[in-house]
Protein backbone atom coordinates (compact mmCIF):
# COMPACT_ATOMS: atom_id res chain seq x y z
CA UNK A 1 0.00 0.00 0.00
CA UNK A 2 1.07 3.37 -0.65
CA UNK A 3 3.08 5.28 1.75
CA UNK A 4 2.22 2.37 3.80
CA UNK A 5 3.98 -0.90 3.11
CA UNK A 6 7.82 0.42 3.58
CA UNK A 7 10.44 -1.36 5.58
CA UNK A 8 9.17 0.08 9.10
CA UNK A 9 5.70 -1.16 8.24
CA UNK A 10 6.44 -4.28 7.03
CA UNK A 11 8.82 -4.77 10.08
CA UNK A 12 6.32 -3.90 12.58
CA UNK A 13 4.17 -6.72 10.93
CA UNK A 14 6.55 -9.16 11.00
CA UNK A 15 6.75 -8.65 14.46
CA UNK A 16 3.24 -10.02 14.94
CA UNK A 17 2.95 -12.74 12.69
CA UNK A 18 4.26 -11.93 8.99
CA UNK A 19 1.88 -12.76 6.11
CA UNK A 20 3.33 -15.74 3.38
CA UNK A 21 4.22 -12.60 0.99
CA UNK A 22 4.34 -9.11 0.80
CA UNK A 23 3.79 -7.06 -2.16
CA UNK A 24 5.73 -3.28 -2.16
CA UNK A 25 3.91 -0.13 -3.08
CA UNK A 26 3.29 0.84 -6.47
CA UNK A 27 6.78 2.18 -8.36
CA UNK A 28 5.90 4.16 -10.76
CA UNK A 29 7.17 3.74 -14.25
CA UNK A 30 7.56 6.60 -16.76
CA UNK A 31 10.04 8.53 -18.73
CA UNK A 32 12.14 9.73 -16.30
CA UNK A 33 10.96 7.20 -13.69
CA UNK A 34 13.76 5.71 -11.76
CA UNK A 35 12.91 2.80 -8.99
CA UNK A 36 11.82 4.67 -5.73
CA UNK A 37 14.68 4.71 -3.08
CA UNK A 38 12.59 3.82 -0.43
CA UNK A 39 10.89 0.82 -2.16
CA UNK A 40 13.96 0.44 -3.18
CA UNK A 41 15.70 -0.13 0.57
CA UNK A 42 12.09 -2.15 1.69
CA UNK A 43 13.32 -5.09 -0.75
CA UNK A 44 16.72 -4.82 -0.23
CA UNK A 45 16.90 -4.73 3.39
CA UNK A 46 13.55 -7.01 3.89
CA UNK A 47 14.23 -9.03 6.69
CA UNK A 48 11.22 -10.28 7.51
CA UNK A 49 12.06 -13.81 6.37
CA UNK A 50 9.06 -13.27 3.72
CA UNK A 51 9.38 -12.90 -0.25
CA UNK A 52 8.30 -9.59 -1.36
CA UNK A 53 7.02 -8.74 -4.65
CA UNK A 54 7.62 -5.76 -6.47
CA UNK A 55 4.50 -3.80 -8.20
CA UNK A 56 4.95 -1.07 -10.88
CA UNK A 57 2.28 1.30 -12.29
CA UNK A 58 2.70 2.15 -15.65
CA UNK A 59 2.30 1.25 -19.31
CA UNK A 60 4.80 2.46 -21.29
CA UNK A 61 6.22 -0.84 -23.15
CA UNK A 62 9.76 0.20 -23.12
CA UNK A 63 9.54 1.92 -19.28
CA UNK A 64 8.34 -1.32 -18.00
CA UNK A 65 10.92 -3.49 -19.21
CA UNK A 66 13.45 -1.19 -18.22
CA UNK A 67 12.19 -1.35 -14.97
CA UNK A 68 11.80 -5.00 -14.70
CA UNK A 69 15.03 -4.95 -15.76
CA UNK A 70 16.72 -2.93 -12.69
CA UNK A 71 14.36 -5.00 -10.19
CA UNK A 72 15.25 -8.54 -11.32
CA UNK A 73 18.99 -7.35 -10.27
CA UNK A 74 17.14 -7.22 -6.60
CA UNK A 75 15.96 -10.05 -4.40
CA UNK A 76 12.44 -9.81 -5.61
CA UNK A 77 10.22 -13.04 -5.37
CA UNK A 78 8.71 -11.52 -8.47
CA UNK A 79 7.01 -8.53 -10.54
CA UNK A 80 3.12 -7.56 -9.22
CA UNK A 81 1.12 -5.26 -12.14
CA UNK A 82 -1.29 -2.42 -10.37
CA UNK A 83 -4.50 -2.59 -12.91
CA UNK A 84 -6.57 -1.44 -9.81
CA UNK A 85 -5.33 2.00 -8.09
CA UNK A 86 -8.29 4.17 -8.31
CA UNK A 87 -7.06 7.56 -7.63
CA UNK A 88 -8.32 10.11 -10.67
CA UNK A 89 -5.13 11.24 -10.55
CA UNK A 90 -3.43 8.14 -11.26
CA UNK A 91 -6.36 6.59 -13.65
CA UNK A 92 -6.94 9.51 -15.77
CA UNK A 93 -3.20 8.72 -16.61
CA UNK A 94 -4.23 5.44 -17.87
CA UNK A 95 -2.41 3.57 -15.44
CA UNK A 96 -3.44 1.43 -12.86
CA UNK A 97 -6.88 0.98 -12.45
CA UNK A 98 -8.00 3.05 -15.75
CA UNK A 99 -6.14 0.90 -17.60
CA UNK A 100 -9.71 -1.39 -17.39
CA UNK A 101 -10.84 0.10 -20.03
CA UNK A 102 -9.07 -0.88 -22.42
CA UNK A 103 -8.05 -4.49 -22.47
CA UNK A 104 -5.90 -4.16 -26.27
CA UNK A 105 -3.27 -2.24 -23.78
CA UNK A 106 -3.11 -4.74 -21.37
CA UNK A 107 -2.60 -6.94 -23.39
CA UNK A 108 0.50 -5.44 -24.57
CA UNK A 109 1.75 -4.39 -21.11
CA UNK A 110 0.89 -8.12 -20.42
CA UNK A 111 2.92 -9.69 -23.26
CA UNK A 112 6.04 -7.01 -22.71
CA UNK A 113 6.12 -8.18 -18.74
CA UNK A 114 5.69 -11.85 -19.46
CA UNK A 115 8.91 -11.59 -22.12
CA UNK A 116 10.83 -9.94 -19.51
CA UNK A 117 10.13 -11.82 -16.48
CA UNK A 118 11.65 -15.29 -15.90
CA UNK A 119 9.93 -15.61 -13.12
CA UNK A 120 7.32 -14.51 -11.25
CA UNK A 121 4.78 -12.66 -12.94
CA UNK A 122 1.47 -11.82 -11.08
CA UNK A 123 -1.47 -8.96 -11.34
CA UNK A 124 -3.46 -7.18 -8.81
CA UNK A 125 -6.93 -6.01 -10.43
CA UNK A 126 -10.17 -4.72 -9.49
CA UNK A 127 -13.19 -6.27 -11.61
CA UNK A 128 -13.49 -3.27 -14.13
CA UNK A 129 -13.43 0.42 -14.54
CA UNK A 130 -17.11 1.55 -14.57
CA UNK A 131 -18.66 -1.81 -15.22
CA UNK A 132 -17.55 -5.01 -15.34
CA UNK A 133 -18.39 -5.63 -19.34
CA UNK A 134 -14.47 -6.27 -19.82
CA UNK A 135 -13.73 -9.21 -16.79
CA UNK A 136 -14.25 -12.31 -18.76
CA UNK A 137 -11.66 -10.51 -21.73
CA UNK A 138 -9.35 -9.45 -19.01
CA UNK A 139 -9.60 -12.43 -17.28
CA UNK A 140 -8.72 -14.99 -20.34
CA UNK A 141 -5.69 -12.06 -21.32
CA UNK A 142 -4.11 -13.08 -17.62
CA UNK A 143 -4.51 -17.14 -19.23
CA UNK A 144 -2.87 -15.77 -22.70
CA UNK A 145 -0.11 -14.55 -20.83
CA UNK A 146 0.56 -17.34 -18.35
CA UNK A 147 0.41 -14.86 -15.60
CA UNK A 148 1.04 -16.84 -12.35
CA UNK A 149 -1.02 -15.46 -9.53
CA UNK A 150 -3.87 -13.03 -9.50
CA UNK A 151 -5.05 -10.86 -6.69
CA UNK A 152 -8.62 -9.62 -7.11
CA UNK A 153 -10.14 -6.73 -5.44
CA UNK A 154 -13.94 -7.43 -5.76
CA UNK A 155 -15.03 -4.08 -7.07
CA UNK A 156 -14.25 -1.65 -9.65
CA UNK A 157 -12.59 1.44 -9.66
CA UNK A 158 -16.23 3.75 -9.50
CA UNK A 159 -16.31 2.08 -6.05
CA UNK A 160 -13.38 3.27 -4.68
CA UNK A 161 -13.58 1.01 -1.20
CA UNK A 162 -17.69 1.79 -1.01
CA UNK A 163 -19.97 -0.54 -0.96
CA UNK A 164 -19.49 -4.52 -0.93
CA UNK A 165 -16.96 -6.20 -2.15
CA UNK A 166 -18.72 -8.49 -4.93
CA UNK A 167 -16.94 -11.63 -3.69
CA UNK A 168 -18.80 -13.54 -6.47
CA UNK A 169 -17.17 -11.84 -9.05
CA UNK A 170 -13.36 -12.92 -7.52
CA UNK A 171 -15.61 -16.75 -7.87
CA UNK A 172 -16.10 -16.56 -10.97
CA UNK A 173 -12.04 -15.68 -11.78
CA UNK A 174 -11.50 -18.54 -9.64
CA UNK A 175 -13.39 -20.77 -12.44
CA UNK A 176 -11.99 -18.78 -15.53
CA UNK A 177 -8.07 -18.29 -14.64
CA UNK A 178 -5.83 -21.26 -14.94
CA UNK A 179 -3.32 -19.59 -12.51
CA UNK A 180 -3.98 -19.26 -8.24
CA UNK A 181 -6.68 -16.18 -7.04
CA UNK A 182 -6.33 -14.41 -3.95
CA UNK A 183 -9.08 -12.67 -2.96
CA UNK A 184 -9.35 -9.25 -1.60
CA UNK A 185 -11.63 -6.50 -0.23
CA UNK A 186 -12.68 -6.18 2.88
CA UNK A 187 -10.35 -9.70 4.83
CA UNK A 188 -11.76 -7.58 8.33
CA UNK A 189 -10.64 -11.10 10.34
CA UNK A 190 -9.29 -14.04 10.22
CA UNK A 191 -13.25 -15.62 10.42
CA UNK A 192 -14.35 -13.38 7.08
CA UNK A 193 -10.66 -14.85 5.50
CA UNK A 194 -12.11 -18.88 6.13
CA UNK A 195 -15.92 -17.47 4.84
CA UNK A 196 -13.91 -16.01 1.72
CA UNK A 197 -11.98 -18.85 0.65
CA UNK A 198 -14.94 -20.93 1.01
CA UNK A 199 -17.50 -18.86 -1.08
CA UNK A 200 -15.07 -18.00 -3.86
CA UNK A 201 -12.90 -20.78 -3.95
CA UNK A 202 -9.99 -18.35 -3.65
CA UNK A 203 -6.15 -19.84 -3.61
CA UNK A 204 -5.41 -17.26 -0.51
CA UNK A 205 -6.39 -13.78 0.71
CA UNK A 206 -4.62 -10.63 0.15
CA UNK A 207 -5.00 -8.01 3.12
CA UNK A 208 -4.87 -4.48 3.27
CA UNK A 209 -6.40 -2.07 5.28
CA UNK A 210 -6.87 -4.74 8.08
CA UNK A 211 -3.72 -5.24 8.37
CA UNK A 212 -2.70 -1.74 9.42
CA UNK A 213 -6.05 -2.19 11.76
CA UNK A 214 -4.84 -5.41 13.42
CA UNK A 215 -1.53 -6.38 12.62
CA UNK A 216 -1.98 -9.71 14.07
CA UNK A 217 -4.36 -10.85 11.53
CA UNK A 218 -2.28 -12.86 9.84
CA UNK A 219 -0.98 -14.74 12.69
CA UNK A 220 -4.87 -14.74 13.26
CA UNK A 221 -5.77 -16.66 9.87
CA UNK A 222 -3.30 -19.05 10.31
CA UNK A 223 -4.79 -20.10 13.44
CA UNK A 224 -8.32 -20.15 11.69
CA UNK A 225 -7.43 -22.54 8.91
CA UNK A 226 -5.27 -24.92 11.47
CA UNK A 227 -8.41 -24.87 13.23
CA UNK A 228 -6.83 -23.71 16.75
CA UNK A 229 -7.93 -20.76 18.79
CA UNK A 230 -7.85 -17.43 17.17
CA UNK A 231 -5.51 -14.89 19.84
CA UNK A 232 -7.65 -12.49 21.19
CA UNK A 233 -6.32 -8.93 21.74
CA UNK A 234 -6.88 -6.36 24.37
CA UNK A 235 -6.64 -2.77 24.20
CA UNK A 236 -3.19 -2.83 25.90
CA UNK A 237 -1.75 -4.67 23.23
CA UNK A 238 -2.94 -1.83 20.53
CA UNK A 239 -1.06 0.40 22.89
CA UNK A 240 2.04 -1.64 22.68
CA UNK A 241 1.74 -1.55 18.59
CA UNK A 242 1.29 2.42 18.64
CA UNK A 243 4.63 2.85 20.63
CA UNK A 244 6.20 0.58 18.15
CA UNK A 245 5.03 1.99 14.82
CA UNK A 246 5.82 4.95 16.41
CA UNK A 247 9.62 4.10 17.20
CA UNK A 248 10.02 2.07 13.67
CA UNK A 249 8.74 4.84 11.81
CA UNK A 250 10.53 7.87 13.39
CA UNK A 251 12.51 9.23 11.10
CA UNK A 252 15.41 11.66 12.18
CA UNK A 253 15.24 14.08 9.81
CA UNK A 254 10.93 13.92 9.88
CA UNK A 255 9.79 16.95 11.99
CA UNK A 256 7.29 16.14 14.68
CA UNK A 257 4.37 17.23 13.71
CA UNK A 258 4.72 15.62 10.27
CA UNK A 259 5.51 12.19 12.00
CA UNK A 260 2.38 12.78 14.34
CA UNK A 261 0.27 13.00 11.10
CA UNK A 262 1.78 9.67 9.58
CA UNK A 263 0.81 8.38 12.56
CA UNK A 264 -2.55 9.24 12.21
CA UNK A 265 -2.96 7.44 8.45
CA UNK A 266 -2.36 3.99 10.43
CA UNK A 267 -4.44 4.82 13.62
CA UNK A 268 -7.04 6.23 11.76
CA UNK A 269 -7.61 2.17 10.31
CA UNK A 270 -6.56 1.36 14.10
CA UNK A 271 -9.61 3.30 15.41
CA UNK A 272 -12.19 1.28 13.52
CA UNK A 273 -11.67 -0.92 16.32
CA UNK A 274 -11.22 0.89 19.92
CA UNK A 275 -14.72 2.47 20.72
CA UNK A 276 -18.14 1.91 18.80
CA UNK A 277 -18.47 6.05 18.70
CA UNK A 278 -15.03 6.88 17.00
CA UNK A 279 -14.12 8.94 20.58
CA UNK A 280 -10.71 7.57 19.68
CA UNK A 281 -10.43 8.57 16.34
CA UNK A 282 -12.03 11.97 17.01
CA UNK A 283 -9.52 12.72 19.85
CA UNK A 284 -6.55 11.26 18.00
CA UNK A 285 -6.53 13.48 14.63
CA UNK A 286 -7.08 16.62 17.02
CA UNK A 287 -3.74 16.00 18.40
CA UNK A 288 -0.40 17.82 17.05
CA UNK A 289 2.49 16.44 19.26
CA UNK A 290 4.07 13.07 20.11
CA UNK A 291 2.64 13.88 23.86
CA UNK A 292 -0.39 14.65 22.83
CA UNK A 293 -0.48 11.82 20.55
CA UNK A 294 0.39 9.50 23.23
CA UNK A 295 -2.15 11.05 25.91
CA UNK A 296 -4.67 9.95 23.85
CA UNK A 297 -3.57 6.59 23.28
CA UNK A 298 -2.95 6.43 27.42
CA UNK A 299 -6.82 7.15 27.89
CA UNK A 300 -8.55 5.05 25.40
CA UNK A 301 -5.83 2.24 25.46
CA UNK A 302 -4.03 2.06 28.34
CA UNK A 303 -6.60 3.14 30.94
CA UNK A 304 -8.75 0.26 29.16
CA UNK A 305 -6.14 -1.99 28.66
CA UNK A 306 -7.87 -5.04 29.51
CA UNK A 307 -10.44 -4.77 27.01
CA UNK A 308 -11.08 -5.96 23.73
CA UNK A 309 -9.86 -5.22 20.60
CA UNK A 310 -12.81 -6.39 18.27
CA UNK A 311 -11.71 -8.15 15.69
CA UNK A 312 -14.01 -6.32 13.07
CA UNK A 313 -14.49 -2.49 12.52
CA UNK A 314 -17.72 -1.55 14.63
CA UNK A 315 -20.46 -0.70 12.46
CA UNK A 316 -20.05 3.05 10.78
CA UNK A 317 -16.72 3.84 12.32
CA UNK A 318 -14.76 5.13 9.08
CA UNK A 319 -11.34 5.44 8.85
CA UNK A 320 -11.34 7.91 5.84
CA UNK A 321 -14.26 9.72 5.27
CA UNK A 322 -13.52 10.67 1.66
CA UNK A 323 -13.36 7.27 0.81
CA UNK A 324 -14.96 4.97 2.52
CA UNK A 325 -18.35 6.95 4.08
CA UNK A 326 -21.44 5.97 2.31
CA UNK A 327 -22.44 2.61 0.08
CA UNK A 328 -21.50 2.97 -3.42
CA UNK A 329 -24.02 1.91 -6.02
CA UNK A 330 -23.96 -1.61 -5.89
CA UNK A 331 -24.97 -2.73 -9.23
CA UNK A 332 -22.93 -5.11 -10.04
CA UNK A 333 -23.89 -8.66 -11.22
CA UNK A 334 -22.55 -11.33 -13.08
CA UNK A 335 -24.96 -11.14 -15.87
CA UNK A 336 -23.66 -7.92 -16.82
CA UNK A 337 -19.53 -9.35 -18.30
CA UNK A 338 -19.40 -10.59 -21.97
CA UNK A 339 -18.30 -13.96 -22.26
C1 LIG B 1 -3.49 3.76 1.76
C2 LIG B 1 -3.66 2.69 0.71
C3 LIG B 1 -2.68 2.52 -0.25
C4 LIG B 1 -2.82 1.53 -1.22
N1 LIG B 1 -1.81 1.35 -2.13
C5 LIG B 1 -1.88 0.31 -2.99
C6 LIG B 1 -0.80 0.02 -3.88
O1 LIG B 1 0.24 0.70 -3.90
N2 LIG B 1 -0.92 -1.05 -4.70
C7 LIG B 1 -2.06 -1.85 -4.70
O2 LIG B 1 -2.14 -2.83 -5.44
N3 LIG B 1 -3.09 -1.58 -3.89
C8 LIG B 1 -3.02 -0.54 -3.04
N4 LIG B 1 -4.06 -0.29 -2.20
C9 LIG B 1 -5.27 -1.13 -2.27
C10 LIG B 1 -5.16 -2.34 -1.35
O3 LIG B 1 -4.06 -3.15 -1.74
C11 LIG B 1 -6.43 -3.20 -1.40
O4 LIG B 1 -6.62 -3.67 -2.71
C12 LIG B 1 -7.67 -2.44 -0.97
O5 LIG B 1 -7.42 -1.60 0.13
C13 LIG B 1 -8.80 -3.40 -0.61
O6 LIG B 1 -8.37 -4.38 0.29
P1 LIG B 1 -8.54 -4.23 1.90
O7 LIG B 1 -10.02 -4.16 2.17
O8 LIG B 1 -7.87 -5.45 2.43
O9 LIG B 1 -7.86 -2.95 2.27
C14 LIG B 1 -3.97 0.70 -1.24
C15 LIG B 1 -4.95 0.89 -0.26
C16 LIG B 1 -4.82 1.85 0.70
C17 LIG B 1 -5.89 2.03 1.73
Amino acid sequence: MQDVTDLAFMRVIAAYGAPDFFFTEFLRVHAQSKPEKHIVRSIVENATGRPVFAQLIGEDLGHLQRTVDDLLKLPVAGIDLNLGCPAPKVYKKNVGGGLLRDPERVAAILATLRAAVPGLFTVKMRIGFEDTANFNRLLDLINEHRVDLLSVHGRTVKEMYRGEVHYDFIAHAVTRVRCPVLANGNIVSAARAASVLGTTGAAGVMIGRHAIRNPWIFRQCREQFQGLPVTKLTLGDVREYVARLYHETRDVDFPEKAHVNKMKKYLNFVGQSVDPRGEFLYAMRRTTTEAELFAVCDRHLLDRAGDEFVPEPYPGVVARPNCEDTPGPNGCSLETITA
